[in-house]
């Protein structure tokens, strides 16, 4: 993949500091879009740091991967939080405070959050969904796209907020549908994406040039909106 070296100067924000924002990436699986924010910043003037990464399996592939790029680990194992929802969230905040995150980006995370837990971070933490939100919420989206014969499938980058999916929308990727694909098709080509807008959507909120305001994604001299900021077409 190829490094997200800098966001588009198309705005500032009088008065911000440049200092790279700390982040964790919260993962339950094989890491692919943890490992893209990675590697976008190991650049130096990317403006966030991968500053810890959180599983909540203790199997999950990707901590190796972050292991082997040296950053910091820590699992929070949801299983031995049997029926107690937030006192799992209470134990991921604490490594979140321990370690001074300041923006969460969850990537393949399979658990569902509380407002509670959302509320610590309104603002801060961000999703990436695999289809074009508002459609398609929840799991499987490759397959009901596929059946539901749509021409244009892809992946959302959002605020999270306490209804699943259905935060305001930083960044969308969008791929058109072959006449052949199947799911697994059609998740390798929309993954690709989600490997560039991620770092991309990332990169915007560490710099501080988009932001959640009043339930909206607001950027400095746009007109509020409901529409992603940022669309790519593969
Ligand atoms: C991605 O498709 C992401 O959009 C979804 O879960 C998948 C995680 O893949 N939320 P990976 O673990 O980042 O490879």
């Amino acid at each position: 993949m190829g490094r997200v070296s800098a966001i588009p100067d198309i705005l500032t924000w009088p008065g911000e500091e440049m200092t790279r924002k700390r982040v964790a990436v919260l993962i339950s699986g094989r890491g692919s879009n943890m490992a893209s924010l990675i590697e976008a910043a190991r650049d130096p003037d990317y403006p966030a740091e991968i500053a810890l990464v959180v599983s909540n399996r203790p199997d999950a592939a990707g901590l190796a991967g972050a292991r082997a790029e040296n950053i910091e680990t820590a699992v929070v194992d949801h299983t031995v939080f049997t029926k107690d929802r937030e006192g799992f969230e209470q134990a991921v905040q604490a490594v979140l405070e321990q370690h001074r995150i300041d923006i969460v980006c969850l990537a393949g995370f399979m658990r569902l959050l509380t407002p509670w837990f959302v509320r610590q971070w309104e603002g801060r933490m961000i999703n990436i969904h695999p289809a074009l939100l508002p459609d398609f919420k929840g799991l499987n989206t490759h397959e009901r796209a596929l059946a539901a014969g749509v021409k244009e499938h892809g992946a959302t980058v959002h605020f999270v907020v306490p209804e699943m999916d259905a935060g305001p929308m930083i960044a969308q990727a969008k791929v058109k549908m072959h006449e052949d694909d199947t799911a697994e098709t059609l998740a390798s080509r929309v993954l690709a994406l989600e490997h560039r807008i991620y770092p991309l959507a990332l990169g915007l909120l560490a710099d501080a040039r988009v932001r959640l305001v009043d339930g909206h994604c607001r950027v400095e001299g746009a007109l509020p909106d409901d529409n992603a900021l940022l669309v790519l077409r593969g």
